[in-house]
């Protein structure tokens, strides 16, 4: 709770995570561009068929990726709107690698569209959603959040993103009038050539590619500057402050471009001041803020109290990560391991111990587990490193952990 002149928080929700703000003042001509892309065409004859990709720089998050992908299909939607042309937009997030089915299922809940999907073969999907753009003489604009992982999802095959993605082909409108859009989001570049291997077709017709950077510090500045004048009580912050927070974590100088981080720490120091009850955030606040953030996305101690063997797994992954490989099946993670245990000449563990590792480590947040879905060889443990954990920082602080296991200094066990 806070009284009068201690509140600092005018509208909390700015700072959610998943806020995306009605003007963007970075990064605003590549969403111009983006959007020209697909509203001149709802004014053409040929209709609305493109497929663009927004894609980041390797080993980056929270570089506005999903956000200008969400703002220009917002902004696509209302100015058509005013025009008198509906257009529907669905966001779908493809991180579990979901079944051609699933998509779709949820593409007719975001978009609205009053479609029957359980129980109905796919095609029948997908011809009821062309047909009901037909019928209303009415455009869908289609966000694919985290492509990368349909590309290597056993789940999904090479005809099933054929048939989303040339879904005019397959299931031509009654008019001919393609009425069909997709913004594909991929962590980075590497998604391309995937897609160049397994769906040439498709790759080809991506009429635009938008790689976006890491922030540099006048971006995040101005990023956290629109964040303060729409949620923070005029007084309680200062230029100042906002440069201490996008210094910290500008691309130029050295931090990693995250934008996500630079909001959670204005966010962080906000809430420090309010709980203080002072009104106003100092800037040892924010130096606090900011050290403690440092703290949170890499557990030190929670690192350094693990097992030798968990301690060279995670440095397995967190390897491979710099390497620039995302995702791990747990045989390409049993081979890293096992080189690891020779280069650190320890005797490997068996299978059974190795993925209880697996599962103690998921547990702590460190990386992610999940099962995949049936394919050629039968389905396998996947893992990942958990998105924000910078990989680089994380080596090292493993690597000292590994040291000092195996001096017999550890909190874990040695061997
Ligand atoms: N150009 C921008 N203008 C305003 N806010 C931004 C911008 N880019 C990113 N953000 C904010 O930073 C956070 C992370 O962005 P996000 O799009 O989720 O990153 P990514 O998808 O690349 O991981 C979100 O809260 C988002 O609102
Ligand atoms: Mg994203």
């Amino acid at each position: 709770m806070y009284i009068g002149g201690h509140q600092v928080f005018t509208d909390k929700a700015v700072f959610s995570e998943s806020y995306v703000p009605s003007e963007l003042r970075v990064r605003a001509k590549e969403a111009d561009m983006l959007f020209k892309i697909y509203y001149n065409k709802l004014f053409s004859t040929a209709g609305l068929s493109d497929i663009t990709i927004i894609y980041g720089s390797i080993g980056r998050v929270g570089i506005g990726k999903t956000t200008i992908a969400k703002y220009v299909a917002r902004m696509i939607r209302e100015k058509a709107s005013r025009e008198g042309i509906k257009v529907n937009t669905a966001y779908v997030n493809l991180f579990t690698g979901p079944s051609l089915y699933s998509i779709l299922s949820m593409i007719v809940r975001d978009a609205g569209f009053n479609i029957t999907v359980r129980g109905s073969p796919v095609i029948d999907i997908l011809k009821a959603i062309v047909d009901n753009l037909y019928i209303n003489n009415s455009y869908l604009l289609v966000i694919l959040d985290e492509f990368q992982n349909m590309l290597t999802s056993p789940r999904v095959n090479p005809e099933d993103l054929y048939a989303l993605l040339r879904i005019h082909e397959e299931v031509p409108s009654k008019d001919g009038v393609a009425r069909i859009g997709f913004i594909l989001v991929a962590s980075d570049i590497r998604a391309l050539s995937y897609m160049r291997d397994i769906i040439p077709q498709v790759e080809s017709q991506i009429s635009f590619k938008l790689h976006m950077p890491a922030y540099r510090s006048h971006e995040l500045y101005e990023i956290l500057r629109q964040r303060a004048e729409l949620g923070l009580r005029p007084g309680s912050w200062s230029d100042d402050i906002l440069m201490m927070i996008s210094e910290t974590y500008g691309e130029d100088r050295g931090g990693d471009g995250s934008a996500r981080r630079a909001i959670m720490a204005l966010r962080m120091a906000g809430e420090m001041a309010e709980a203080r009850g002072i009104g106003i955030i100092e800037p040892n606040l924010v130096r606090k803020a900011l050290s403690e953030q440092e703290a949170s996305s890499i557990p030190v101690r929670e690192i350094e109290s693990l097992g030798l063997h968990e301690l060279l797994i995670l440095k397995a992954v967190a390897d491979a990560t710099v390497e620039g490989i995302e995702i791990l099946t747990a045989g390409e993670l049993r081979k890293r391991y096992e080189l690891l245990c020779e280069s650190y000449n320890v005797k490997p563990r068996g299978y059974t111990q190795f993925y209880n590792y697996i599962r103690l480590l998921s547990s702590t947040g460190l990386i992610e587990s999940r099962l995949s879905g049936k394919g050629m060889r039968g389905r396998t443990t996947l893992v990942r490193l958990t998105p924000p954990i910078p990989a680089d920082r994380l080596k090292e602080v493993v690597e000292k952990a590994i040291t000092l296991s195996m001096s017999g200094e550890g909190k874990g066990e040695t061997q």
